[in-house]
């Protein structure tokens, strides 16, 4: 609880390919959160490099995620937007809650099993320690709930064990968090397989829409998207590409299913899926002519990285002086 608030933090990945199932399905709704908690958003770098990353473009991505969520919304005035590596006390109550995490409830988080076996040439600590390093993020800014995707939900409950743990040697150290997991209600699912969600790391580029695709762009894949051998736009079981389609098109207009059914009576696909692919672009100018302002003004980024830094590092440092007291370590100032 930071001023009577409740605390919100988020950690976000420097991959900068955000899709619009990412912001119709999160994002859009990170302005509304920032009314209700203390909201912390931090782009980490520092888990990006459990696997090997090209450092130009680990640093281009550092830049462009921070543009893009700014650029979908979220406010560095009313939001902590910053770097990890910016804030060296992740990495320092990373080392000491190493020693309050267990060898074997690291062997059995899924991410590491799936991560080795795809990375097989470069199992390194780095890559099983992960979690503990985002149980340091989480905790650092005594957050009590945690915004995350259904596959870091594990990882969010070995947070709440080490802090449990902790605590239970050294009393009242950290707010143990919740994980809030968004309800499945508007999971925006893949273009060309409509029983799959949309993937940022689709290998199929039809399937899935990005937030910075150009209007050509999309219009072209939504064209392609698979529907099914019926002609008639309705929302109905068994229609998997037409009901996502649907879905897609109420969240950007605010229309219900049965306006849509009665706004393409007698229509075919063909239109149904250029009218998908317009307000998806019209929706989507806004957010990229904003995203290319921010990244001509470099300066103007590493403010509020600066800013985000500074903010973040005076509530992490008065965490970390708690830990480092209650481990017995000395402190000189
Ligand atoms: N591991 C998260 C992911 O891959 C990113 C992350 C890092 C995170 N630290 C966090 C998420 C803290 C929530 C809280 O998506």
């Amino acid at each position: 609880m930071i001023q009577d608030m409740k605390v919100s933090y988020s950690g976000v990945q420097p991959s900068g390919n955000l899709t619009i199932g990412n912001y119709l399905g999160a994002i859009r709704n990170f302005a509304t959160f920032s009314e209700q908690y203390k909201c912390f958003y931090c782009v980490v770098d520092a888990h990006a490099i459990t696997v090997r990353q090209t450092p130009a473009d680990l640093r281009r991505r550092t830049y462009e995620t921070l543009a893009l969520y700014m650029a979908c919304g979220l406010d560095p005035e009313k939001n902590t937007l910053y770097v990890q590596s910016h804030v060296p006390a992740h990495a320092e109550l990373a080392w000491a809650l190493n020693c309050f995490t267990m060898f074997g409830e690291l062997s059995r988080m899924t991410q590491f099993k799936d991560k080795s076996a795809k990375h097989s040439d470069n199992i390194n600590a780095g890559l099983f320690t992960y979690p503990v390093l985002m149980a340091a993020d989480i905790l650092l800014y005594q957050t009590d709930v945690v915004p995350v995707g259904i596959d870091q939900k594990q990882h969010v409950e070995l947070c709440r064990d080490i802090a449990t743990r902790f605590n239970s040697v050294f009393p009242d150290t950290f707010t143990i968090p919740e994980p809030i997991i968004p309800k499945t209600g508007m999971k925006i699912m893949s273009l060309a397989d409509p029983t799959k969600k949309m993937s940022k790391s689709d290998e199929n580029a039809n399937s899935v829409v990005y937030i910075l695709d150009d209007r050509d762009t999309i219009i072209r894949k939504f064209k392609r998207a698979v529907t099914d051998s019926d002609t008639c736009v309705r929302y109905a079981e068994g229609k998997d590409g037409i009901n996502n389609l649907m879905n897609i098109y109420s969240t950007f207009t605010g229309k219900s299913h049965a306006e849509i059914e009665h706004e393409f009576e007698g229509r075919g696909y063909g239109d149904f899926k250029l009218a998908v692919g317009e307000v998806c672009a019209d929706a989507l100018r806004p957010v990229q002519e904003t995203y290319a302002a921010l990244m001509s003004d470099k300066a103007h980024l590493e403010a509020v990285m600066k800013k985000g830094a500074e903010e973040a590092s005076y509530y992490a440092r008065k965490t970390l002086s708690k830990v480092q007291k209650k481990l017995g370590f000395v402190q000189i100032r």
